[in-house]
């Protein structure tokens, strides 16, 4: 496969056809959602994370949906739209599953547009480059380890798929703005990003350091502090993990688009220092989705 230069239009209308062209169309209403027995409802019902999702995959269509009727590239606007549709879709999942399963969520205010929709993109983009990277362990061990019915996992496959075209489309988005970027102005978009980036893994951190004291209520928290919930899993266990679902998960794409790096590259080094456990069968291997 022939390379592709970044920032051309050839990457443009590979990045947007990549995404448009592997979105699954369906209704959030057609989903048969399974009956659960009472262990499940209530283990469903414990996760910390219901009014947090909502709240926040509405904001994030809004986002989405914001820069998609803004941008003046037809190509990306309507790759863009499609995002903030899937965006929306997964609100309205969420909805669905809550009022399914009885779980009550707190209402809030609907919120503004942004007014800088081009970098609250950027940013919302790269905290979902962080949140989807766990939140594939995350789901891979609660495949494994079967704490709810398959069938309601299988709800949430294509979900976590589509997040894996989120985060590949923007970090493709992302490199093509910057390589339309004036060579003079470059510093500064590096600049601006790098501090997008940075108010992301801030706000991950302090979300992370409040679930791991037990406090509040935080989607963002639970992908990265919650995988020992679901049974005897290391941190190391959960990190390559992490690293092999994300790499299967992107691979399913077009070899010629940039992938996520940020995340991977932190949780590699990460790995090189953290100590060797022995895993419960004496092993050393982490634990692996059935
Ligand atoms: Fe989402
Ligand atoms: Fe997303």
């Amino acid at each position: 496969m022939t390379a592709i230069a970044i920032g051309t239009e050839a990457h443009k209308e590979l990045l947007c056809r990549t995404f448009i062209d592997t979105h699954r169309p369906f209704r959030p209403e057609e989903i048969q959602w399974p009956d659960l027995d009472a262990g499940s409802l209530a283990r469903l019902k414990a996760l910390p994370i219901w009014n947090e999702a909502v709240k926040t995959e509405s904001e994030t269509a809004l986002k989405v949906q914001t820069l998609g009727k803004v941008e003046p590239d037809p190509v990306l606007a309507e790759a863009i739209a499609l995002q903030g549709y899937e965006e929306g879709r997964h609100a309205a999942i969420l909805r669905l599953l809550t009022q399914r399963y009885g779980i009550a969520v707190e209402p809030f205010d609907d919120s503004e547009p942004p007014r800088d929709p081009v970098w609250t993109f950027m940013r919302t983009g790269y905290g979902e480059c962080i949140d989807s990277f766990f939140a594939f362990g995350l789901f891979a061990i609660g495949r494994g380890s079967e704490i709810f019915p398959a069938a309601l996992i299988d709800i949430f496959e294509p979900i976590m798929q589509e997040e894996a075209r989120h985060i590949l489309f923007l970090v493709n988005w992302a490199a093509y703005l910057r390589a339309r970027t004036a060579l003079p102005r470059r510093p500064f978009f590096d600049l601006r990003r790098a501090w997008k980036i940075g108010e992301e893994l801030v706000g991950h951190a302090i979300h992370a350091a409040q679930m791991g004291r037990g406090g509040g209520e935080s989607e963002v928290g639970f992908t990265m502090t919650s995988h020992a919930e679901f049974g005897d899993v290391s941190a190391r266990s959960f990190l390559e993990l992490c690293l092999s679902e994300n790499e299967r998960r992107l691979a399913l794409y077009d070899e010629r688009l940039i992938r996520p790096r940020l995340v991977p590259a932190a949780v590699r080094f990460a790995l090189k220092i953290l100590p060797r456990t022995r895993s419960a069968d004496g092993s050393g291997e982490p634990a692996r989705p059935s």
